[in-house]
């Protein structure tokens, strides 16, 4: 790690001593992983189904017949998470609407939390559901990251990224022909498409990309409300290795810039430059967000499609099918599962009065099976009609803004392999990942021929 990233310093200035290190760490697991682990296994054994999904595994494997207890509740309920909807247009109202911020007021909390809170910040190990990150913070600072980030991710931007996805795609499949017949598709494809696509992206070497997949892997826990301090000490670990990896990359991209994102970002003039921490924040999300997210898409739509065959040989027999197939893998099995919002002010939604400074959680995942929007929404049909009013690249000003990046991946990356492994079949029992927030596998067996 570079020493930049040792010594960078903490809000009040002071720098970060070996003795206060792991007093802060333990203090910034304490307030973001401990207490809540606290309170929602508590709410879990009062029957809460939000707190019995954060805190019981099993049920979060299968966490859909929760969702519809949780739905019959109403558009709106009460929850240890604050009121929680699985209502698509409550869902999409709260996206939309500019009473809601992803910005929570701290003042509001308990005075040991804030100073807890204060005490514990460490811009070397902040992660990417921490502000300044562009995921959690509201206009006009939202506004500012999102408008440097975005020119790389038009329409247009994103086309000409298809021949490089191609590429990829084959280049690892001839890889995969060389192999035994069982593989694990995740480690050998379905992380490895999108690591390689956004490091080109984003101008890092993609001889880290081993590097890339164990810290992501690992720092996309502190999504999750209530880790368990090992589970978080490990995040943190990867955390400050992206953080210092990062330090190397902008120094080396300041003393010779390319034509990628990060060049760009690095080499601002001094009225839009961003501050070390904002671009640090920045960068850690597009890298993580980048293969974090489109993994899950990739190992789902293979479960989904060895579950449908007929769909799968359709695919192959029409493949202008692919799109289709893609936006309904992300309504019924959606790689991000739940986000939130907190009320500016207070506001009517749903038939009850939300009050200013309370969390709304939307989950995603049960949203995108309205009945009332998704005839039959537990089939799963790669010729759905409305598959793409999903609401699984979320809404409003924080919609993903690698959305179209997300869903080329997907339609190149399934046809090709669809294409080179006509016979591809799941072998043995996926293992799903042990999150929350993000829902895919960590391992997925496949035989190839
Ligand atoms: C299947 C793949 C993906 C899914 C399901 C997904 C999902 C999401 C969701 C749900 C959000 C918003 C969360 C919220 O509203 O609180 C989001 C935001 C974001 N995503 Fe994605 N994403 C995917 C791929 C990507 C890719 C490939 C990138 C590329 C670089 C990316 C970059 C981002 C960024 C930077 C944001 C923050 C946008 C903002 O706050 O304005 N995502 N994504």
């Amino acid at each position: 790690m570079s020493a930049t990233a040792e010594t960078r310093q903490g809000p009040a200035g002071a720098a970060l001593g070996p003795l206060a290190r792991p007093t802060r760490t333990a203090m910034r697991w304490a307030v973001r992983h401990g207490l809540p682990a606290v309170y929602l296994s508590r709410s879990a054994r009062r029957g809460d189904p939000v707190g019995r999904l954060m805190r019981d595994r099993a049920l979060r494997e299968q966490p859909y017949e929760t969702y519809e207890q949780v739905r019959a509740r109403g558009p709106l309920s009460p929850s240890s998470l604050g009121w929680v909807t699985t209502a698509h247009p409550v869902a999409q109202e709260v996206l939309r609407s500019e009473q809601f911020g992803v910005g929570w007021d701290r003042s509001a909390a308990p005075k040991v939390i804030r100073w807890a809170l204060e005490f514990g910040d460490d811009p070397g190990a902040a992660g990417v559901a921490e502000p300044p990150s562009m995921l959690v913070v509201d206009p006009p600072d939202h506004t500012r990251f999102r408008r440097l980030v975005s020119r790389a991710f038009t329409p247009r931007a994103t086309a000409a990224f298809e021949p490089a996805i191609r590429r990829t795609a084959d280049a690892l499949l001839d890889d995969l022909e060389r192999r035994e017949a069982t593989v694990d598709l995740i480690g050998t494809y379905a992380a490895q498409l999108p690591v390689l696509v956004i490091a080109e992206l984003l101008g890092v070497p993609t001889e880290r990309r081993e590097d890339f997949l164990r810290w992501g892997a690992a720092a996309a826990a502190t999504l999750d409300p209530g880790l368990p301090l090992r589970r978080y000490l490990a995040a943190e670990r990867a955390l400050r290795a992206m953080h210092g990896f990062l330090d190397e990359h902008f120094a080396r991209l300041r003393r010779d810039p390319g034509e990628d994102l990060v060049s760009r970002l690095v080499t601002l003039p001094p009225e839009e430059a961003l501050t070390d921490r904002e671009l640090h924040a920045t960068v850690l999300l597009l890298l993580g967000a980048g293969f974090e997210t489109t993994v899950n898409l990739l190992g789902n739509a293979v479960v989904l499609l060895d579950a449908h065959r007929d769909q799968w040989d359709g695919l192959r027999a029409d493949p202008a099918g692919w799109d289709g197939a893609v936006e309904e893998v992300l309504r019924l099995d959606s790689p991000v599962q739940l986000t939130g919002r907190t009320a500016k002010a207070d506001v009517q939604l749903g038939g009850r009065t939300v009050r200013a400074g309370t969390r709304v959680t939307l989950l995603l995942g049960a949203a995108n099976r309205d009945p009332d929007v998704f005839p039959d929404p537990s089939r799963f049909d790669v010729t759905r009609a409305n598959a793409r009013e999903h609401l699984a690249f979320s809404g409003g000003i924080h919609y993903c803004v690698g959305a179209g990046l997300a869903r080329l991946e997907g339609v190149v990356g399934l046809r090709a392999l669809s294409e080179r492994f006509p016979e591809l079949r799941v072998a043995g029992t996926p293992e799903r990942r042990d999150l929350q927030t993000l829902r895919g596998f960590e391992r997925l067996p496949v035989t190839l021929r």
